[in-house]
């Protein structure tokens, strides 16, 4: 049921708080470090890891693309995220030396089991992140974590995305404490930092009216883009993929550093950009990019981390997000996308929790 809410979508953008903690805290001991029961993987196996693939479809595939930058930060392993359907086809370099980790909130997904099935015909090792208990996925896979997001009804995935950044994060740790590739003291500050994140995205869910007011903005546009660079340039395509397919509206997401090569021909007076800015390191640089959209006429809407100059951003709009570290960043940043999502499909009267076209599974080809 849909326990009070309109739709399923909301209801679960809603569970994220509820999500991420048990995905998180049912895996730390009493020392508060992490125990992953379905996970083999002991120091020999990972020293002998030369190369690892994060394979994955659509939302799942965007936080293989955030699981890259944990695992190379933390486990100091070089991490490849492609798309199943490609890289099923372009005979990727595989040996037995090869760690592939498949994402998959269904476990079903037809790309990401024949990625799989590739893989481990070559003798690599399967580590698969998946929400569904004894899927397809789960089964042919070595390690598996699930994700403990509950059942996911809506087609646009919300909770699912949140939970596989905090399960990515986790095997990261995970690896790097059996590597001791980091520090103790780092290894328990990110543990740390990751539990304060179900509030933080709490506090999120108070930017619902601005965000609502956004959404009556781009309701109309023929174009929304997103821009964003490092971590923030993997939330802008989640966040483009989520406007577009429940809101119908053409959405793209560009790296901001790219808008010089080509894209920003694209921006018109009042087209809608909407700039990711929480990584203090990019901040400026970002905030350059939302100068340069805006001197073509764009209408701005900057998602910024609290703690960094206000004074610098000029954007149009400015939705804030509680301070984190830049590494745990995209669990928040992706949250106003959600909801920025949910309500211009609303507004749209478009069938949010059953776009057109979509299934939630995809079996086939
Ligand atoms: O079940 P899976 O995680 O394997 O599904 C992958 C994609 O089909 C899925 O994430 C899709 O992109 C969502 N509709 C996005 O909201």
């Amino acid at each position: 049921s849909k326990g009070g809410y309109d739709h399923f979508m909301l209801k679960e953008i809603y569970e994220q708080p509820r999500a991420i903690k048990e995905t998180l805290l049912r895996r730390l001991d009493d020392n508060g470090r992490i125990v992953l029961d379905d996970i083999n993987l002991t120091k020999e196996d990972l020293d002998k890891i030369s190369k690892i693939y994060i394979v994955a479809c659509g939302t799942a595939y965007h936080a293989g693309l955030v699981g890259r930058y944990a695992i190379e930060r933390f486990a100091k392993i070089p991490v490849e995220p492609d798309v199943a359907s490609e890289f099923r086809y372009r005979e990727p370099f595989i040996d037995e030396n090869t760690l592939l980790i498949a994402v998959s909130q269904s476990g079903e997904t037809a790309d990401t089991l024949a990625a799989i099935r590739e893989a481990k015909s070559k003798g690599a090792r399967i580590l698969s992140i998946t929400n569904v208990v004894g899927s397809s996925v789960a089964r042919e896979s070595d390690d598996v974590f699930y994700t403990w997001a509950g059942p996911e009804i809506a087609v646009a995935s919300t909770k699912a995305y949140t939970t596989q950044l905090v399960a990515l994060y986790m095997v990261a740790l995970h690896m790097a404490n059996i590597k001791k590739s980091i520090s103790e003291d780092y290894y328990f500050e990110i543990i740390e930092k990751m539990k304060a994140l179900p509030d933080k995205v709490e506090e999120i869910f108070k930017k619902s009216d601005e965000i609502k007011k956004i959404a009556e903005i781009i309701k109309d546009k023929n174009s929304v883009f997103y821009i964003g660079r490092g971590l923030d340039y993997q939330t802008s395509m989640e966040g483009a993929l989520k406007l577009k397919e429940i809101s119908y509206i053409h959405t793209e997401a560009f790296a901001a550093g790219e808008l010089k090569h080509g894209t920003i021909a694209l921006i018109e007076k009042e087209t809608p950009v909407i700039a990711v800015a929480s990584q203090d390191y990019l901040y400026e640089k970002m905030v350059s990019n939302i100068q340069e959209v805006k001197a073509r006429g764009a209408y701005a809407i900057a998602i910024v981390k609290e703690g960094l100059d206000e004074s610098l951003n000029h954007a149009d709009e400015t939705i804030y997000i509680p301070e984190v570290d830049n590494i745990l960043a995209p669990v928040l940043t992706v949250v106003p996308t959600q909801l920025l999502a949910y309500y211009t499909s609303v507004i749209k009267g478009n069938d949010v929790d059953k776009p057109r076209n979509l299934a939630k599974s995809v079996t086939v080809e």
